[in-house]
Order: C-alpha cells, then sequence, then structure tokens
C-alpha cells in the first residue's frame, strides 16, 4: 500500500515536471513530436549531433497520439521501444549488409572498421543512423529518430527498439502520408546535403594505390586514349612519406602540383587520402603541432593515446575541441595549394589496428569545447568520423571559399551528409557484394545520405570480367561511382578485362555522361529538399504493397527505372514504363547494361556523350518524353556553373518542359522557370517513346517542338 502511495507521488511529481524539468513531451512541428524519458539527461546529449538545432515546441503531443516510445532501463542499459502494427515495413539504420527491408533486423550502432563486413556477421558497420522509416499498409508512413550517439543497438525483431550503453535519450517521431514526405521532413530536421561540384558526379577511378607518379598519368592517358568518360583519379595511402598525413613522398612523388596541374590539363580532378591517425613521431610537423596545440585524445588518465594505424604508432586529433578542428581545417592551406580537389577521409571510425575492438578505449577522454561537453569516447565514437569532415569541409571551404567542397568519408553519423559524401566500405569482389550495394546506398539514401555509392568492382580478391561488366554496368546509375581496388589484387580499371568488357564499360560510362543533367538535378533537388538520388522501387506506388521488398531494381529520382540484368524477377511498378535507349539501341543491348525505363508522364533531359565534366555545354539537349495515359508528360532541368556559390545568388536556371499528345502529334514546350543564368545557343531534340516506338524530331532551336508520330519520324 505504501509503495504504491509511493509511486503515485512521484509519478504526479514527474507529471508536473519536477522529474521531468522542463523536458515534458512536446510536438514540435506538424505531426512531429519529441519524447523524453523522465531521467533525461540533457547534458550527456545536447547539442544533438543529428538534428541541426535544438527543436522548439510548438504544442503538446496530442492525446490521440498513437506512435508513443516506452522508455526503461535494465541492466545498466537504457531502452526505448514503439509498437510496430503488422504489415508495417521497417527501412532506414543507414549503413547495413542484407535487404533492402529491415523488420526482423538487429544492428550495432558502433562504427566498426569492418573489412569484408565479416565482423559480427555484417550487423554494425562503419555508421551509425539511429533512425528508422517505417512505412504503414496503406502507404502513410512515420520515422523513428534516437537522438543519441553513445554505442546502441536497433532492435527490429518485434518492435522498434534502441538498446543503448548510455544515458536515456529522447525519441523524435514524425507521422506522414507517405515515406517521402517523411524523408523530407527528416531533411528538415537533420539538414541536407550542399550541392556538390559537378565533376564528383563523374566516373572517378581510385586504387589502393596508383604510385609513383608515372603511374597516375599513364593510368589517366589511358582513359582519354580509350575514349572512356573519367572525371576524377584518387590517391590512396601510397603517396605520403611513410603514410604521415599531409606529406607526399619525395622519390614517389616529387612533384605534387605537378601531377595535379597534369591532370587538370587532361580535364582530370584530383583527390588526396586524408585519415585521423598522426604518426607519433617528434619533428613532423603535423605531430609536432598538434603536440604543441595540445590536439590529441587523451586516454583516461589524461595522456596523449596513442594507437597503431598505416603509420605505426599514431596520435588522434580531439575534433570535440573547436581549437583542434580549427588546427585541423587549417592544415589544409599549403595542402590544397598543390592543387588537390578533394579529399578522401578514411579510417575515421576511428579505426585503431591495436585498440580495443579495433578502435580507441571507450573511456578515452575527449576535451569536448564550446558548446560540447567534456566526456568519454563511448559517447563520441560515433561522431568521430563527423567531427573530422565537418573540421576538414571548415578548412577547406576557409582556404578555397569559392570552390564547393567535395569529401568522402568512410564513417559516418545521422546528419554527416551535411559535411561530405561515402562509400560502403571494403566490400569484396564477389556477387553477392554487388547485389548487396544496391539496398546499402538505398538505405543510406532513406536515412539522410543522398551521396553514396560502394567500391565498384569489388575492393579485396580478383574480379572476372564477368562480374566487372555487371557492376560497373550497374553501378552507373548510383549517386557515387568509383572504381576501387586493393593493393593486393590484378588491376581492375575498364580496359584491365579485355575488349569486350572495355566497350562494355565505355557504353556505362556514355550512359552515365549523356543522363548527367538528369542527375545533376536531381542533386539539386536533394540538396534542397532531402529526397534521395536513389529511391527504393515502392517510392513510384507507396500503396502496392508488392513493391515493399524490392532491392534489386531500384529508381534513380522518380522517372527512371533501373533493372539491372542480373535481377531475378523483379517487382516493378504499375502503369507506363518504357524502355529507353540512352546511348543508342545498338551498343545497349549487350548482356550487361541494365534496362532504363522512362516512367509514363517524364521528360528526361539528356545531354552528349563527353569524356569528363569540363565539357559539358549543354548547347544540344535531348529530351525524352514518354506520354502518360492522357497524354501528357513534364520535366525540368537544373543547371549552373557546376561549382562555386553564384548558383546561391540567383545564377543558375530551372527549365521545364511540358509535353501534351493530341492524336498522332506531340508538341513539347520548354520555359525558363526561375534562375538568372544565362543561356548560349541551344538545339533541342525530342524523341517521344509510345507503345507504338521512339519518333524522333530533328535538331532544332524552337523551344516550341512538335514531333508527329509517324513512321519517318521512327527511330530504329
Ligand atoms: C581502407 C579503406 C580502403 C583503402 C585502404 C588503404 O581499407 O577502406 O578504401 O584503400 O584503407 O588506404
Amino acid at each position: 500500500m505504501m509503495k504504491k502511495y509511493l509511486l503515485v507521488c512521484l509519478l504526479t511529481i514527474s507529471s508536473i515536471g519536477f522529474i521531468h524539468a522542463g523536458q515534458p513531451d512536446k510536438l514540435i512541428g506538424k505531426n512531429v513530436s519529441v519524447f523524453y524519458p523522465i531521467n533525461y539527461n540533457a547534458a550527456a546529449h545536447k547539442p544533438s549531433f543529428a538534428l541541426l538545432k535544438e527543436p522548439i515546441a510548438v504544442g503538446d503531443v496530442p492525446g490521440s497520439w498513437d506512435l508513443r516510445p516506452r522508455f526503461y532501463s535494465k541492466d545498466g542499459k537504457t531502452y526505448a521501444t514503439l509498437p510496430v502494427a503488422k504489415g508495417t515495413c521497417l527501412y532506414g539504420t543507414g549503413e547495413n549488409t542484407g535487404s533492402l527491408l529491415r523488420n526482423g533486423k538487429n544492428v550495432t550502432l558502433w562504427n566498426t572498421d569492418n573489412y569484408e563486413f565479416r565482423k559480427d556477421d555484417g550487423k554494425r558497420l562503419y555508421q551509425s543512423h539511429p533512425w528508422v522509416l517505417g512505412v504503414n499498409s496503406d502507404g502513410t508512413a512515420f520515422g523513428v529518430i534516437a537522438d543519441n550517439t553513445w554505442k546502441q543497438r536497433v532492435d527490429l525483431t518485434d518492435s522498434i527498439r534502441f538498446i543503448s550503453d548510455g544515458p536515456a535519450f529522447r525519441i523524435i517521431v514524425i507521422k506522414r502520408n507517405s515515406p517521402q514526405e517523411v524523408i523530407k521532413v527528416l531533411a528538415g530536421l537533420v539538414g541536407k546535403m550542399a550541392l556538390p561540384p559537378l565533376w564528383s558526379l563523374g566516373y572517378q577511378q581510385c586504387r589502393f594505390s596508383y604510385v609513383p607518379d608515372t603511374r597516375i598519368k599513364s593510368v589517366a592517358d589511358t582513359f582519354r586514349i580509350k575514349k572512356l568518360p573519367c572525371d576524377v583519379i584518387w590517391m590512396d595511402i601510397d603517396y605520403m612519406d611513410h603514410f604521415k598525413v599531409f606529406t607526399f613522398d619525395k622519390e614517389k612523388i616529387p612533384d605534387p602540383k605537378g601531377v595535379n596541374d597534369y591532370l587538370h590539363s587532361k580535364g582530370f580532378k584530383s583527390i588526396w587520402m586524408i585519415d585521423p591517425g598522426v604518426k607519433a613521431e617528434k619533428g613532423y610537423f603535423v605531430y609536432d603541432s598538434g603536440s604543441q596545440g595540445n590536439h590529441w585524445v587523451q586516454s583516461k588518465d589524461g595522456k596523449e593515446f596513442n594507437g597503431n594505424v598505416w603509420p605505426g604508432k599514431c596520435a588522434f586529433p580531439d575534433f570535440t575541441r573547436p581549437e583542434t578542428r580549427a588546427w585541423w581545417g587549417d592544415l589544409y592551406k599549403d595542402y590544397m595549394a598543390k592543387g588537390v580537389d578533394g579529399v578522401w577521409n578514411d579510417m575515421n571510425e576511428p579505426s585503431v589496428f591495436d585498440g580495443p575492438d579495433g578502435t580507441m578505449p571507450e573511456d578515452n577522454h575527449h576535451r569536448g569545447g564550446g558548446e560540447l561537453a567534456a566526456d568519454s569516447h563511448l559517447r563520441y565514437h560515433n561522431v568521430y568520423g563527423t567531427l573530422m569532415i565537418r573540421a576538414s569541409r571548415e578548412g577547406i571551404l576557409k582556404t578555397n571559399p569559392d570552390k564547393r567542397p567535395f569529401i568522402l568519408s568512410r564513417s559516418g553519423y545521422l546528419g554527416s551528409h551535411r559535411y561530405g559524401a561515402t562509400w560502403t566500405g571494403d566490400n569484396s569482389s564477389t556477387e553477392e557484394y554487388m547485389k548487396l550495394s544496391v539496398p546499402m546506398s538505398l538505405n543510406l539514401g532513406l536515412s539522410g545520405q543522398p551521396f553514396s555509392g560502394p567500391d565498384m568492382g569489388g575492393f579485396t580478391k580478383n574480379t572476372t570480367p564477368e562480374l566487372f561488366g555487371q557492376w560497373i554496368a550497374t553501378d552507373a546509375f548510383f549517386p557515387f561511382m568509383r572504381g576501387h581496388a586493393s593493393n593486393e589484387t590484378k588491376s581492375k580499371e575498364p580496359w584491365a578485362f579485355g575488349t569486350e568488357i572495355e566497350n562494355v564499360s565505355r557504353t556505362a560510362l556514355n550512359r552515365r555522361y549523356r543522363l548527367l543533367p538528369y542527375f545533376y538535378t536531381l542533386f539539386r533537388e536533394a540538396s534542397e529538399t532531402g529526397m534521395p538520388v536513389m529511391r527504393p522501387v515502392f517510392f513510384a506506388d507507396v500503396k502496392d504493397t508488392t513493391l515493399r521488398k524490392e532491392d534489386q531494381a531500384f529508381l534513380v529520382g522518380n522517372d527512371l527505372l533501373i533493372v539491372p540484368k542480373w535481377a531475378v524477377n523483379p517487382k516493378l511498378p504499375k502503369g507506363i514504363w518504357r524502355t529507353a535507349s540512352i546511348v543508342g539501341e545498338h551498343s545497349e543491348t549487350d548482356k550487361y547494361q541494365p534496362d532504363v525505363k522512362v516512367r509514363g508522364g517524364a521528360i528526361i533531359p539528356m545531354g552528349k556523350i563527353i569524356q569528363n565534366t569540363t565539357q559539358y555545354k549543354l548547347d544540344s539537349l535531348t529530351l525524352v518524353v514518354v506520354p502518360d495515359k492522357k497524354g501528357e508528360a513534364r520535366g525540368r532541368l537544373y543547371e549552373d556553373a557546376g561549382d562555386g556559390f553564384q548558383y546561391k545568388k540567383g545564377d543558375y536556371l530551372i527549365s521545364g518542359f511540358t509535353a501534351k499528345q493530341a492524336g498522332t502529334l506531340v508538341k513539347t514546350i520548354i520555359k525558363r522557370e526561375s534562375g538568372s543564368w544565362k543561356l548560349g545557343p541551344r538545339y533541342y531534340k525530342v524523341v517521344v517513346i509510345t507503345d507504338k516506338g521512339s519518333f524522333s524530331s530533328p535538331w532544332t532551336k524552337n523551344a516550341n517542338i512538335t514531333v508527329p508520330l509517324i513512321a519517318q519520324n521512327k527511330v530504329n
């Protein structure tokens, strides 16, 4: 009796705010609520790493709100559980192995260097996204954020359950009429990707490692000689002097500026690797200045922590400190001045070869500063990489204020897409890994990160010609397209597998480059709304529950459906979807190129075949028109200088395309929609695809184009 009385008292006190102390559950937007456990310790969680800013209450959570977390603690762990109705499909949780659909899955959010995804059966990878997207059977949707950086698990076996090693955490729930709307609300909360430079949408060639400089040049030359489009050559760790970051090996790369100048003269950009581990060697300028500034992460006893990575014994910048981020950012000044275009921040989970579980001890000490509290590595581990790329981005932007930074990061956390793109780590050269790359990038896209892709061709082990052909043909439609290979493997450039695969690769790359206007328009959309570039097939019809598991085929934007040749019985959306020829029927009928279908009702802008984006000039534009049931179609094109920030001042152009079929005539109209970008002379060609075949107009400067659907206009 007494016990019961006490409990009632406690509950009363907590509900009048004594224990909650200013943390009652609140509505923070239309159908967006935040829920607090009674023992919420704000100092252990704020400021949020996921959220752009601290949410502002706009009212109380309505009594009718159904999706409420239940918070509790058990055996030293803190829990938040939400019920999942039968028939609800779950997605998200960031970077995962396994299927697109996450129901029944269990992942650990503890950023881990996971070679070939072998550790823990791939149930924890390089990134952590405490985020679940739910799609109800009727197509309405919800999203759940656990605003928690601490080590945790997401268990989706029978509900949505977050289980954390840290203090009790808050939960944000979003409810909307469709998954697309949920994703947009998520982007409003966690931020959007910055518009990347156009060149980063091109094909990129990497290897561990292209050295010496003559090899870099010959790889670049071969792309041009063989007319295989490519925009970027990547330099992996061997360019450094004994793996010391911000240095160049004097023998292998005697003149880094010369290498970059050479690449630039051939229309390439260069990306060079910078890892967080700094060789602990007196006399090395980065270590010396880092020690002088007291920039290193400390062990629990307050001493400099050291652990082994590529260079041997290393110290690690404590990126929770604002002074350390500024120091790190400034290191890029001289480095970028050598003509470096982009930076690859790897090993930033952080990976520590001889550390417990391959990383730092959980009780290592981060000193924080500014708004960040001092705390243990257990709290900051999952955001170590995010803080690193934030520092890199800020430093690069400071030194090159007129260029859009490009940073690729291996580790990440919900919200890290604000600072950089990502790839999915050390996969291997098997069909399984190739197939896995589709749901991996799809779920990253559904978790706020629109710019991702795998090591195309597979990182470890040798690749067969067959696999490489399938992989490059599919990968051409991923947001981030980069071929990579480990140092133990044979060559994996597109010409390394014989003439047939070289031709297959050329077709795949030509397809991507012709579609760049469409891709770039989608990247702009992603930077404005958070909608992913690569989307799951079920986005085409959220009410059609048969599409919910499809993760072989995928969408690029809303209008292109990509069906890989290796897909077995893919589930495709109903309605009109017409196969389009992107670079000419003949070359696309090989057994590798995915079927590219255009949605009825869409107009796709395509450019010319170019060898790199320095040649990107939309002086001739092909519009692929697929009328819907009513004979109508529409599309858009975004264009700007491709780099820099003038577009923010209005120096861009959005064109709108509309088409209408009346009998056998299809009339297409091109209109300026917004932006002050000056357009040079432009030629258009319209290709209309109907159930009777494809019909084309001649090239014309006219912005009103009528295509009669008659035999003489028929193509192929
Ligand atoms: C890591 C990266 C890989 C890189 C290698 C050497 O394994 O994931 O991409 O090639 O380190 O730097």
